[in-house]
């Protein structure tokens, strides 16, 4: 299996429900296509990870890639594992004012199954965007 981890920024001047209509597309296809992961959403950046069949993700990627919701996607780790570290499809939204340590605790229970470099991203980037 191949598990990727990508890094965006949200296009500005979206809907507000943009993230909604982004998540119902996710859950359905990845679903279909034996996709886990998580992604991160705070209004401005994305952090996302992908895991699945090599050929199931790298279509996945590239789809999300031409997306104009987003730009400046860029992979951060791209490795073959041989069992899923995100057992399901998930996301986690911070919407601005909402909680930090709170938030926090979220994405650490999520990414807790990830690699340690994996998890650490996930962590380092929730912490870096907490007052953003
Ligand atoms: C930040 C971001 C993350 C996305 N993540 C996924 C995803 O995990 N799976 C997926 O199928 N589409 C994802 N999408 C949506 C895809 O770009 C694309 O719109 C969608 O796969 C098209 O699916 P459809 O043909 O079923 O409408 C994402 C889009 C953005 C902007």
């Amino acid at each position: 299996m191949l598990q990727l981890v990508y890094i965006s920024t949200a296009t500005p001047g979206q809907p507000s429900n943009a993230i909604d209509t982004i998540l119902a597309a996710s859950r359905r296809n990845n679903a279909r296509d034996a996709i886990t992961g998580l992604l991160y959403a705070d209004g401005k950046r994305f952090l996302q990870a992908l895991e699945g069949p090599e050929a199931a993700v790298e279509a996945a990627y590239a789809r999300i890639k031409a997306d104009p919701r987003h730009r400046a996607a860029v992979i951060l780790s791209r490795r073959t594992i041989d069992a899923r570290e995100f057992g399901e499809w998930d996301m986690a939204y911070r919407a601005p004012g909402n909680d930090a340590a709170g938030f926090m605790s979220r994405i650490s229970l999520l990414a807790r199954d990830a690699s340690p470099s994996v998890r650490a991203t996930f962590e380092s980037f929730a912490e870096t965007r907490r007052a953003a």
